[in-house]
């Protein structure tokens, strides 16, 4: 596609990617059990522990996070024993279906979309059943809602064979998360939203109890075995044939994010998320998640003026943005506006007033 033709994706995922990222795809091809693939494994291993704040190993996975999650389920719980899924959007719900149609035994959870989990309701449901994993969304993409993951950790981390498992799928180099110091055993991610790559790559950081845990399961499945995994990531290598050009395009992707550095990374997305609100707020349209826990990633912008989405998508396609228009049972009631990646506030501002535009404010 021509660059006159693009338009900007606005949308939480696949977000924008900037055009040298992109390129960093189209290195010559090396073979992935040649010694240069090895150097790149081992680069991207460095880069990825920063970015992680983790000392222990990261996996690099061609799926998308949804085959981390299966990943997870699969090897963190074993047969016979429970998991304990906090949900409260689309994509909790999900995970937890998931974990069931791996014949794993679940307990949810469950708050209205919208809404945070408090660490509370997690040490009440400790108090009361033993867990062999408490499996909580970081950033819930569907609603816009950041869940307090340090503080849930340090309830989990009370209890010794429970694993902490947490999908940062849309938080990850987006919201702080620093995996070891908050107990993190997995923290599972993809490559197309606050990282800002193309979709196909998922990555986790793994704690040691993770692969303790893993050995004790009997049927881990092939693809995501993560004993297996572990046994190539200790070559610096991969069990089956990865996507080497996304791994070039994350090497240099993780290289910049490194330049700008974590904490002025998340601090330019909450710089984004207030921007966002503020904007939401003045136009009297309001903000659907819980205040204290927005997202900043991704501002679910409540519709209160009773937008026309398509007709709103339309306009602002016109100027050359993608837009969202809302996701599962809040879709229309509300659209999300992201805030992800690569994106600056400039640009931001640019979309805010294209939808200002729109409404004629
Ligand atoms: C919070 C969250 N978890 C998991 C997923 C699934 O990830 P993927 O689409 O990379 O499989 C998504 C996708 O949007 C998501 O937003």
């Amino acid at each position: 596609m021509a660059a006159a033709t693009h338009k900007r994706l606005v949308i939480p995922g696949p977000v924008e990617v900037r055009k040298e990222v992109l390129d960093a795809q189209t290195e010559w091809m090396i073979g992935h059990r040649s010694k240069a693939f090895e150097e790149l494994f081992a680069r991207l291993q460095t880069k990825l522990k920063q970015a992680f704040v983790t000392e222990s190993r990261v996996f690099v996975q061609g799926s998308s996070g949804t085959g981390l999650w299966e990943g997870a389920s699969r090897n963190c719980i074993r047969e016979g024993k429970k998991a304990l899924h906090l949900v409260g959007g689309a994509f909790s719900e999900r995970w937890a279906e998931i974990s069931q149609l791996n014949g794993k035994q679940v307990d949810v959870i469950a708050v209205d979309w919208g809404k945070a989990h408090t660490p509370e309701m997690v040490a009440e449901a400790l108090q009361k059943e033993t867990y062999d994993a408490v499996c909580v969304v970081h950033n819930e993409t569907s609603t816009g809602v950041t869940n307090p993951i340090k503080a849930i950790g340090e309830v989990v981390r009370q209890y010794p064979d429970t694993l902490y498992l947490v999908d940062t799928v849309s938080g990850f180099l987006g919201i702080e998360l620093l995996t070891d110091e908050w107990g993190i055993d997995m923290a599972l991610t993809s490559s197309q939203k606050a990282f800002a790559l193309p979709p196909g790559l998922a990555f986790a950081a793994i704690s040691d109890r993770v692969l303790e845990r893993a050995a004790q399961v009997t049927n881990r499945g092939y693809y995501f075995d993560f004993i297996e995994i572990e046994a190539s990531l200790k070559k610096n290598n991969t069990p089956s044939t990865p996507p080497v050009s996304l791994m070039f395009a994350a090497d240099k992707q993780l290289e910049d994010i490194m330049s700008e550095g974590l904490q002025a990374r998340w601090t330019r997305h909450i710089q984004m998320r207030d921007m966002t609100i503020a904007w939401a707020e003045a136009r009297e349209m309001g903000v659907f998640s819980q205040e204290g826990f927005r997202s900043p990633t991704v501002t679910t912008v409540a519709n209160g003026r009773n937008i026309n989405m398509d007709d709103m998508a339309k306009f602002m396609g016109g100027k050359g943005f993608s837009m969202d228009k809302g996701y599962g049972k809040v879709k229309g009631k509300t659209f999300r506006i992201a805030h992800m990646g690569d994106m600056s506030p400039s640009t931001l501002e640019e979309v805010l007033s294209g939808i200002d535009e729109f409404l004629g404010v």
